[in-house]
């Protein structure tokens, strides 16, 4: 178990800079959830932490050794990617012991760490078996288990559970999240699903275009996302964003006017309202409102509907209802402490309001994951 300290560190392919000069402490047992959408730079960042890409420039630390030039099998790192690879004619007793008789480790040894993780993960009566006898999600746990038996200072995961159908998914992130506060080893997973990062971190870096957007814990970014980027990525459905301006102390937009959160002063300046579907209440209130209903979008537990509101488009989460169609009228609030203020020029967010009922927003605890493998050498 070790922290991983990551200074400055910047990766070119050629004249292109994929990866911006990222500073991050991961701290030890922590569970660290890079998330953006493909092609932000997320990959190369937890392969630079491995030692499978060159670091352009900038330095990793684990625990106390910089291990910025060490080879990947020099640095104590275990990998998990979406693309298991198990060794098709060897039993998943010999698919995990392996790695480990590639380092001459001694049998009693091998053992005794195959048939813990096994228990761990719950293959003990798997471990005779071929992976082609395996179920998807049994093959993952397989993976997952290779890496476990290194007992590495730190677990690195790729998206590990792309290969699986939904509910799987959701079933080994949660054995993921287990596992890793059961061993207390820091991890780095890596995905593009929020929902994903938003379930199974301690603390989430969202990425955008190689530089990290914002860190936060899940609710942090949640309640106060630090840009328009963030708050677009974060939250399903996504918030609603109108673009307008600050006027007499009021956000105006069309025939919309909206009092700003307190702390937002921005005269004249071009802004972006923000508040989430789930945030707008039905009813009088601050702010109230005349929603038009266009479209209907049932969830089963919620309704979704998206129509107008003073000329903008907005989408409104509401309890299950069966009452509301299209054409539906009825009167809505935007409650202060939910808006979220952006300048429209730079994205960044404005005033010291949290977007979250709370005062101190709880820690979240997390759930797990699942993933695929592997292990370098
Ligand atoms: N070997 C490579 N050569 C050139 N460009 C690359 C290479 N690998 C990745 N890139 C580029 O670096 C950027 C970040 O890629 P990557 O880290 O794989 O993104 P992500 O994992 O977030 O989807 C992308 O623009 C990608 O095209
Ligand atoms: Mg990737």
């Amino acid at each position: 178990m070790a922290q991983v300290r990551l200074s400055q560190v910047r990766k070119m392919y050629g004249a292109t800079m994929a990866v911006h000069g990222v500073d991050l402490v991961i701290e030890d047992g922590e569970l660290v959830v890079f998330l953006g959408p493909s092609g932000c730079g997320k990959s190369t960042t937890l392969r630079m932490i491995a030692g499978l890409e060159a670091i352009s420039s900038g330095s990793v630390e684990i625990g106390t050794r910089d291990v910025t030039k060490l080879e990947p099998k020099d640095r104590n790192i275990a990998m998990v990617f979406q693309n298991y690879a198990l060794y098709p004619h060897k039993t998943i007793r010999e698919n995990l012991a392996f790695g480990l008789r590639m380092r001459k480790m001694s049998a009693p040894e091998i053992n005794q760490r195959v048939n813990s993780a096994a228990e761990m993960l719950g293959l003990t009566p798997l471990l005779g078996r071929k992976p082609g006898q395996l179920s998807g999600g049994q093959m993952q746990r397989v993976a997952l288990g290779r890496a476990l038996v290194r007992e590495p200072e730190v677990f690195l995961l790729d998206e590990p559970l792309s290969n699986l159908d939904a509910k799987l998914r959701v079933k080994m992130r949660e054995e993921i999240a287990r596992l890793q506060k059961k061993v207390g080893t820091s991890m780095v997973y890596v995905t593009h699903d929020q929902v994903e990062a938003m379930t199974l971190a301690d603390r989430i870096v969202i990425m955008q275009s190689g530089h990290v957007q914002q860190v936060g814990a899940p609710l942090e970014v949640y309640d106060r996302p630090a840009n328009l980027f963030v708050a677009g990525f974060i939250g399903s459905p996504e918030m609603n964003l109108i673009d307008g301006r600050a006027e007499g102390g009021k956000f105006r937009f069309n025939d919309l006017s909206l009092s700003l959160p307190q702390g937002v002063r921005a005269d004249g300046t071009p802004l972006t309202f923000g508040i989430r579907p789930e945030h707008i209440t039905i009813g009088d209130g601050p702010n109230s409102q005349i929603f038009r209903v266009g479209v209907v979008e049932q969830l089963g537990a919620q309704t979704l509907c998206v129509g107008d509101v003073g000329g903008c488009q907005v989408r409104v989460m509401m309890d299950r209802t069966d009452t509301v169609s299209s054409g539906t009228e009825m009167t809505v609030s935007f409650p202060p402490q939910r808006i979220h203020i952006f300048a429209a020029e730079t994205g960044e967010r404005l005033g010291d309001h949290t977007g979250s009922e709370e005062a101190e927003p709880p820690r979240t605890s997390k759930r797990a994951l699942e993933t695929s493998e592997e292990e370098t050498r």
